[in-house]
């Protein structure tokens, strides 16, 4: 993915600029490239050295191996925070990890914003007891996903001073897949 999300770009002229920034499972680092725009410091971490290594190509930044449930950072280290399109890959208790260690790297006053998945979205019908997603030749199949309603969605940010929530729907041509997201904007 090689443009910003245009949510993450909007999301950014919300909150104050300044200070030290993280994106949480870069990827390929497309808004690791918007938050150079913005603030003084990013900083990026994934689980994928490969994503980090097209990151460091693309932003010259280079980012830390890092669990999303386990960052390397300590206490109160960032004013700024995303985590797009990542925290749902995993069991409940690791979601929740992740949402818990986002909150702790944050400063007091610090923004994050995060890309959720709804339990509506199409991919709820192939998750198999085991919270497995499985849909042959699909580039997600076999990955555990923790897709969330509404209810566990305010139970796992609980713990924030701030939060709002968008939800966005998009499908294609056949509308049988709609995409369900909870765009999720906190802070500490
Ligand atoms: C769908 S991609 C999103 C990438 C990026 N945030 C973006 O919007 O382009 C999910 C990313 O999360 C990373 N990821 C998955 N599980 C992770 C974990 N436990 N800890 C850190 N990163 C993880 C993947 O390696 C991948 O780069």
């Amino acid at each position: 993915l090689r443009w910003p999300a245009e949510p993450v770009a909007r999301w950014l002229t919300t909150v104050p600029l300044v200070g030290d920034a993280i994106d949480i499972g870069c990827g390929s680092g497309r808004h690791v490239r918007l938050l150079q725009d913005h603030t003084m410091s990013v900083r990026c971490c994934d689980i994928s050295s490969d994503a980090l290594n097209w990151t460091a190509l693309a932003t010259g930044v280079r980012g830390d191996v890092c669990d999303m449930t386990t960052l390397p950072y300590p206490d109160s280290s960032f004013d700024t925070a995303i985590a797009y399109g990542v925290f749902y890959y995993g069991t409940r208790r690791q979601h929740q990890k992740a949402v818990d260690e986002l909150r702790r790297v944050l400063r007091p006053g610090g923004n994050a914003f995060i890309a959720e998945r709804s339990s509506r979205d199409w991919r709820s019908r192939h998750i198999n007891q085991s919270g497995v997603f499985r849909l042959p030749d699909h580039p997600e199949d076999g990955m555990k996903m923790d897709l969330l309603d509404h209810a566990s969605l305010s139970a796992l940010y609980r713990k924030f001073t701030k939060g709002n929530v968008e939800v966005t729907a998009t499908t294609e041509a056949t509308m049988t897949r709609p995409n369900l997201h909870w765009l999720v904007s906190v802070t500490k």
